[in-house]
């Protein structure tokens, strides 16, 4: 299809806005800022190797996130360019990131302005040298009336807030071809970037996830750490056909979850980081401001489900900037499934194998 015929990312923020007549265009302009970064980092990370970006083109070292965590030389730049594209527009209060300990505050030199962007630069960074999908997801949150007001600085406090209180979130993901997903709270959209013309296009609106699923996801490396309704879950998934589901199931694992939400809002399935106990230290991987929240946001628009298995993931009050947490979402029949065997009793629901509904066994 022309371009003539399709909208730009910018026409669908103006077609959007005009149906809140008292909006005035600054989360527009902020989105557009975000989309910018995002841009920028797609194309570095499409020059891959051939770019100076990559872990494996610079000389060795790197250092230690705030998350204990190796920091790549793209995981510095992608934050670098998040902060500076955004910091000087006058709509941000403050910001602040995972590779970023304390929340970031704008400059003196520029006026500060009434959100809070949060975001996660470069999610699934350990697969940048391998050539395998990334990307950047973000959260946008209301900053405190006083902080537009006084122009005082942002505190931690400041971002703790639900998901729930979300105006916006999506991400991009630099696969084969770079997209930018987004929610602002009316339905998700996907703009793909054309290359050329260096903008985004919308290519699918008001995406719905299947509510059942034959797909999920999982780092099955840590299954001896799962609680018990995970280990349920995933051995009804793994019995397939003969076992209590009735069907089988296929599995998928990239590391990289922007990737994994992506595949999942495009043709379903479950997603699951859940709490374990491999660290007691951390009651999940996954950190809620920055990576659950805003895909909790998308997924639910998308008539998905998000939860940390015990209660819904949008519902939970944050109660530190990089707090991590358990995170399952998808397709909704399975993400409400696997709430349920977290209600249910244990033993009595996970008969041994050999003794399932349908063994051999049973009597
Ligand atoms: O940001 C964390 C992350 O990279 C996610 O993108 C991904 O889902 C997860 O970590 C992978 O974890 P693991 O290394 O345990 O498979
Ligand atoms: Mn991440």
């Amino acid at each position: 299809m022309p371009l003539t015929g399709r909208w730009t990312l910018t026409r669908y923020l103006i077609e959007q806005r005009r149906r809140y007549p008292g909006a005035s265009g600054e989360l527009n302009a902020l989105l557009l800022d975000v989309s910018l970064a995002c841009k920028a980092l797609a194309r570095i990370v499409s020059r891959g190797a051939l770019g100076s970006a990559l872990g494996n083109a610079l000389p060795a070292g790197g250092s230690i996130n705030v998350q204990g965590e190796v920091q790549k030389p793209l995981d510095v730049l992608s934050n670098e360019i998040f902060v500076r594209m955004n910091e000087w527009s006058g709509h941000l209060g403050g910001m602040a990131s995972e590779e970023m300990e304390t929340p970031s505050q704008i400059p003196a030199t520029y006026p500060r302005g009434k959100y809070l962007l949060v975001f996660d630069p470069l999610d699934g960074s350990s697969n940048i040298d391998v050539n395998v999908a990334v990307g950047s997801i973000f959260s946008i949150l209301r900053a405190p009336a006083d902080v537009l007001e006084s122009g005082r600085d942002v505190v931690e406090a400041d971002f703790l807030q639900p998901g729930a209180a979300q105006v916006a979130a999506g991400y991009a993901i630099y696969g084969p071809a770079a997209q930018f997903v987004l929610t602002v709270g009316d339905g998700v959209a996907v703009f793909t970037l054309d290359p050329d013309l260096g903008e985004f296009v919308l290519t699918q609106s008001n995406v719905q996830i299947p509510a059942d699923t034959q797909e999920f996801a999982i780092n099955s490396s840590n299954a001896r750490f799962w609680e018990p309704p995970i280990k349920r879950y995933v051995d009804e998934c793994l019995a397939g056909k003969p076992g209590p589901r009735g069907k089988d199931f296929n599995m998928r694992w990239i590391a990289s979850m922007v990737a994994e939400a992506h595949r999942i809002l495009m043709r379903g399935g479950v997603f699951l980081y859940p709490r374990d106990s491999k660290d007691p230290s951390r009651p999940g991987r996954l950190r809620l401001l920055y990576e659950a929240n805003p895909v909790g946001f998308l997924m639910e628009q998308a008539g998905g489900r998000a939860s940390t298995g015990r209660q819904p993931m949008l519902g939970v009050q944050p109660h530190e900037l990089h707090q991590r947490i358990g995170l399952v979402f998808g397709s909704r029949n399975e993400v409400e499934r696997i709430e349920r065997y977290h209600r249910e009793p244990v033993a009595s629901e996970t008969p041994a194998p050999l003794f399932a509904p349908r063994s051999l066994f049973r009597d």
